[in-house]
């Protein structure tokens, strides 16, 4: 038996105004995005803005349901409107925003499980990685170069 680590590297930006001008006006796109949010149940509404290759901006929030489980988050309902709109177009970047109606998020919120799947998905076929910031509604910024770093032992298609 042999004991194996996983590493990822993170950075942590103290505010949104240290990132680059251009993750500045993507994260604004996010937090935008999170105002159309549908949250009646959760009250978490969440932002998402993706950079494509083309020079498109693709926004998503996250859209709820009466039936708990019918519901999307936004980083999906961005990426699957970005490979809807513009398939084998590259996704380059995606920033998420995150805040509750019923208390103060100021710690950096990352993608669910569920997301950071289906983001692996389009990262594993566009053989790029996608740059992810992600915060809560201020307070500290989150890079991961690659989705990869978030979600170690991927499951993708090159086991089928
Ligand atoms: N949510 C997202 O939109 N993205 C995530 O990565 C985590 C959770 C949404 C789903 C649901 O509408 C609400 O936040 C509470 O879970």
């Amino acid at each position: 038996m042999k004991e194996v680590k996983i590493e990822s590297t993170l950075y942590v930006f103290n505010a949104i105004e240290e990132v680059p001008d251009t993750i500045q006006s993507l994260m604004k796109q996010a937090f935008s995005a999170r105002q159309k949010a549908y949250a009646p149940y959760s009250k978490f509404s969440v932002g998402a803005a993706l950079l494509l290759e083309n020079g498109e901006i693709i926004t998503g929030s996250n859209q709820e349901n009466a039936s708990y489980p019918s519901g999307l988050c936004a980083e999906r309902t961005a990426i699957y409107y970005a490979g809807a709109k513009y398939p084998n177009t590259k996704i380059l970047k995606m920033a998420i925003t995150a805040g509750s109606q019923t208390k103060s998020t100021n710690s950096p919120i990352p993608p669910c499980g569920a997301c950071r799947q289906a983001i692996a998905e389009y990262e594993v076929n566009q053989e790029t990685p996608i740059e992810i910031y992600f915060m809560g509604e201020t307070g500290k910024v989150v890079k991961s170069n690659s989705l990869a770093n978030l979600l170690p032992l991927v499951f993708d298609k090159s086991v089928l």
